[in-house]
């Protein structure tokens, strides 16, 4: 059984590109079958990936375009094998004129999940990096997810940021589109490398969302590696190895297999 999961908040530059692909990388580095998908105009997580933007096609947008076109999409036609154990679905600028043509489109929020279905079962994991928006095209990553990572920037808890997407979760399952939409955890990210205080932090960020919300254990903390990382076109486990970036998302990782293994046994 393939899991989906949408890396998602509204907020820019909180770490969800970065997370997509080292999360990506390390899943496929203990050995499971990872697909991550790029939802995002900006074309960042193909980048960071190793791929020109403007040379890649076909990618994510003609999948969807063909859906909304009323023609089969083939999603297998835009994944490609990357240089570490994952592949990617790409994005290209074009993908910002999709959520116009979406709005017309019959079953507006379900065009993402219709692509996908054919291709699930050949991964493990699907991972979707979303844009920093409310829009359509992270509903469309909501109504296809089993479950939703929110990264949010460790200075910024008391902002309350979360909220936001928390409702939209919520708005999600009251009108069916996705009902199960479960609520993998919050990552808290750009921690300030001195601070030892995870307990404080997790405890502050219950206070302030409520306890049923699941705060992942591991941390990541700031470190300009993952900005070299991205520049370099490579995940920070094909960086730097034996890094704790590295370190830090190969523990995301086995935090998400576990969960994953006792909600199996159940
Ligand atoms: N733990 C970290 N420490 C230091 N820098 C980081 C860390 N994580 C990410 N960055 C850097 O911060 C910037 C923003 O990160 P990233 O692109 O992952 O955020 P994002 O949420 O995907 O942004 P957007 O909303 O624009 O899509 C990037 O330059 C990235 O390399
Ligand atoms: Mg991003």
């Amino acid at each position: 059984m393939s899991k989906i999961i949408a890396i998602a908040m509204q907020k820019g530059g909180v770490g969800k590109t970065t997370t997509t692909i080292n999360l990506a990388a390390a899943l496929g580095e203990a050995g499971y079958r990872v697909l991550a998908v790029d939802l995002d105009p900006q074309s960042n997580l193909t980048q960071h990936a190793g791929f020109d933007p403007d040379q890649i096609s076909p990618s994510v947008y003609d999948a969807l375009k063909a859906e909304v076109d009323g023609y089969e999409s083939n999603a297998a036609g835009s994944i490609y094998e990357t240089d570490e154990a994952f592949h990617l679905m790409p994005a290209q600028p074009e993908l910002s004129l999709i959520e116009i043509s979406l709005m017309n489109t019959l079953s507006r929020e379900q065009v993402l999940r219709t692509v996908l279905k054919p291709i699930e079962d050949a991964y493990d994991y699907i991972l979707i990096d979303c844009n920093p928006s409310l829009g359509l095209l992270v509903i469309n990553a909501l109504t296809a997810a089993h479950s939703v990572i929110i990264p949010i920037q460790t200075e910024y808890l008391a902002a309350r940021g979360a909220l936001m997407i928390l409702s939209t979760i919520e708005t999600v399952r009251r009108k069916k589109l996705n009902a199960k939409l479960a609520i993998e955890g919050i990552l808290l990210t750009m921690a300030d490398p001195r601070t030892t205080l995870t307990r404080d932090i997790q405890e502050a960020v219950g206070q302030q969302y409520g306890n049923g919300v699941h705060i992942f254990e591991q941390v990541i903390k700031r470190s300009v590696r993952f900005a070299e990382s991205a520049v370099a076109g490579q995940s920070i486990l094909a960086y730097e190895p034996r890094g704790q970036g590295a370190e830090a998302y190969r523990q995301v990782a086995r935090e998400i297999v576990k969960k994953e293994a006792a909600r199996n046994k159940k």
